[in-house]
């Protein structure tokens, strides 16, 4: 098989990448959380992971049947760096779900016809429907990060998207619509670590973008998309949830708890679900 990109992540790795950065993942190696800034020195033990994990599951589940008694819509949309953990994520929200309420939209670069309309239509076209949940892998925030760093749109069409998104959302939300908006912070060594291990895994390759390599070096560029965009878009109608993503684990358990919390399903348990962890998950300003 012909590998589009195969060596150009351990080639950058190898000539190009910060030497601090190729400390930090050596450190990973052994098993150390990376980011600076994240509160935890170990990654979460797999034992308890499974067992809270398995606790929200069975949360999960009733939640659903409670959106398909009642009616309930609900959009939970991941954005995040490339290879963030959005699918992932996902993945995991909808393992025991009954997936024909549980759509997953994950969809390409615009076609041209696409790229010819109102910019958000094609997302309004996966909204839910009653009693369905819809989990967006990337989402109308493209137009904030993505494609201004790769020149994807103009200046104009982003001011446009700005001044358009928080009334857009505020729409879906007075409509009755449940909007879980997830951030998911990655650090740049951890994003690094990963990328290097889907080159060498033949089956997360297809994982790997020309995207994800042209991004390595636009790190900066990303930052400051992102930081503007979570300041331009988080509204008192639809807030952002930032979730610390460099372990794995804690980042599922946090964002699949954020939102059971929030919804009133029937017959939660509220033992079962545990408390949030504010250094895991919170606005904004947890971001870096
Ligand atoms: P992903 O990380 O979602 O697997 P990529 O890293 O390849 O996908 O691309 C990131 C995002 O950029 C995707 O949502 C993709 O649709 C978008 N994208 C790629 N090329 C273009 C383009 N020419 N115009 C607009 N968006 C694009
Ligand atoms: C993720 O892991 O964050 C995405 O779903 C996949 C990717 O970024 O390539």
């Amino acid at each position: 098989m012909d590998l589009p990109f195969a060596g150009a992540i351990s080639a950058y790795y190898l000539n190009e990448a910060p030497e601090s950065l190729r400390n930090a993942i050596r450190r990973a190696e052994k098993g150390d959380i990376l980011a600076g800034s994240y509160p935890y020195s170990e990654r979460m033990p797999r034992k308890a992971y499974e067992t809270q994990y398995k606790a929200l599951q069975i949360e999960l589940v009733k939640m659903q049947a409670w959106a398909k008694d009642t009616g309930a819509r609900v959009v939970c949309l991941f954005e995040g760096r490339d290879a963030a953990g959005k699918g992932g994520t996902i993945k995991r929200f909808r393992e025991n779900l009954n997936p024909r309420g549980a759509r997953v939209v994950a969809l390409p670069a615009p076609s041209d016809t696409e790229a010819g309309q109102w910019y958000f239509q094609r997302y309004t076209a996966h909204l839910p429907g009653r009693g369905e949940l819809t989990f967006y892998d990337r989402s109308w925030y493209n137009r904030g990060v993505v494609e201004p760093v790769f020149g994807f749109c103009t200046r104009e069409q982003r001011e446009t998207f700005f001044s358009q998104v928080p009334r857009f959302e505020k729409m879906l939300v007075e409509d009755g619509i449940h909007l879980f908006k997830f951030w998911l912070n990655l650090g740049r060594a951890e994003q690094l670590r990963r990328f290097l291990a889907r080159e060498q895994d033949p089956l997360k390759q297809w994982k790997l973008s020309r995207i994800d390599v042209d991004g390595l070096p636009l790190w900066g560029a990303y930052s400051d998309a992102i930081a503007e965009t979570l300041t331009r878009s988080h509204t008192a109608e639809a807030p952002w949830t930032v979730i610390r993503a460099d372990d794995k684990r804690r980042a599922r358990l946090e964002a699949i708890r954020r939102v059971l919390h929030a919804l009133p399903y029937t017959a939660k348990d509220e033992k079962a679900l545990g408390p949030l962890d504010h250094q895991i998950g919170g606005g904004p300003e947890i971001w870096d």
